[in-house]
């Protein structure tokens, strides 16, 4: 194996309190902290070769070659890895997600988070979990949360060095679950780093940052103790928040279809009537169902009866990004 390759895994992960708009755009600063848990069992699986016979990086995602806008992303990301190394050599880079794309599922932060690891290792750089953090929100915000592993905080800062991810409890410290239920596939219009430009044209942004300590320290309690009862309100709470500032934009976004507002006030009666579940959605239609590991096969089954659902996916608290040894 030549000295310049790696090969690194890493998850995507759901935000518990949202990520939505930057402080800074240029650094992705954001505007406000997040909280999220890295989903188990959905894998980005990136190598990397350094090689001085390539002329151009190379990108190939799920077997296809890459060009345009996919391949930029990459090459800017690989840029600020050669920088850090001294490094002028170009990339073969090969990923492969095992979970649908367009499945809802934000794939820029598995996807960032596994680059990063990998090319990282791959140059011969020692970084920090928190410096491998820092890095990999400069290409995707929600990336930074994927590479400590199970339940994580990101912290707003106004410097790029105090902006990063740490673990605030590993993913064994609490069975929860997250059953998404799929119900539009297709590749939305605006994607997520282009929308999170737009937050700070809407009305309500203000507003919504200033209350992000509350959310976070409701949640980040939540989390630490186990209390599903008020981490399902304040997921809920800070769902509609994002969604409402999204709509409010210029131009408006509107990332949700009719059958998922549905969902919005199924589901919070289902928790009334005895089940405890609650939702969360992203940029997308697709609904997360948070509940602790016993309704998640109550919950999951509910879902399969409605027809707008397409499909649906189970995933406990996931591990950090690692590089994958031999
Ligand atoms: O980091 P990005 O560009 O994938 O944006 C993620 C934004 C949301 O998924 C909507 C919220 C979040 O915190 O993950």
């Amino acid at each position: 194996m030549p000295t310049w390759c790696a090969t690194a895994i890493a998850s995507p992960n759901i935000a518990f309190i949202k990520y939505w708009g930057n402080r800074d755009d240029a650094l992705r600063l954001p505007a406000n902290g997040s909280i999220s848990m890295n989903l188990a069992g959905l894998e980005t699986v990136t190598s990397i070769a350094f090689d001085p016979q390539l002329g151009n990086d190379e990108f190939v995602f799920d077997g296809v070659l890459q060009s345009g806008p996919a391949l930029a992303r990459v090459t800017t990301h690989l840029d600020r890895l050669r920088s850090k190394a001294g490094s002028i050599l170009k990339a073969r880079v090969e990923s492969r997600n095992n979970f649908p794309l367009g499945a809802g599922i934000a794939s820029s932060a598995s996807g960032f988070a596994a680059l990063t690891v990998a090319g990282a290792a791959a140059l011969g750089l020692t970084l920090s979990e928190r410096e491998l953090s820092i890095l990999a929100r400069r290409e995707s915000g929600s990336a930074s949360r994927s590479i400590p592993a199970g339940y994580v905080e990101w912290y707003a800062a106004e410097a790029d060095p105090d902006s990063y991810a740490e673990s605030i409890a590993p993913p064994d410290h609490w069975a929860l679950t997250d059953v998404i239920a799929i119900i539009d596939s297709r590749p939305k219009k605006t994607g997520s780093a282009e929308g999170n430009r737009l937050a700070r044209t809407s009305p309500r942004q203000a507003a919504r940052v200033a209350d992000a300590p509350r959310r976070l320290a409701i949640c980040r309690r939540a989390v630490r103790e186990k209390d599903f009862t008020a981490l399902a309100e304040i997921l809920e709470e800070d769902t509609r928040l994002m969604h409402e500032v999204m709509r409010t934009s210029t131009p408006a976004l509107n990332y949700l279809v009719p059958a998922t507002e549905k969902f919005m006030r199924w589901i919070p009666a289902w928790r009334a009537q005895g089940l405890p579940v609650a939702f969360t959605i992203d940029a997308g239609p697709n609904i997360h169902c948070l509940c602790p590991m016993e309704s998640a096969a109550e919950v999951e089954r509910r879902l399969r009866e409605i027809p707008a659902v397409e499909r649906v996916l189970v995933a406990q608290p996931g591990g950090g990004a690692r590089v994958e040894l031999g």
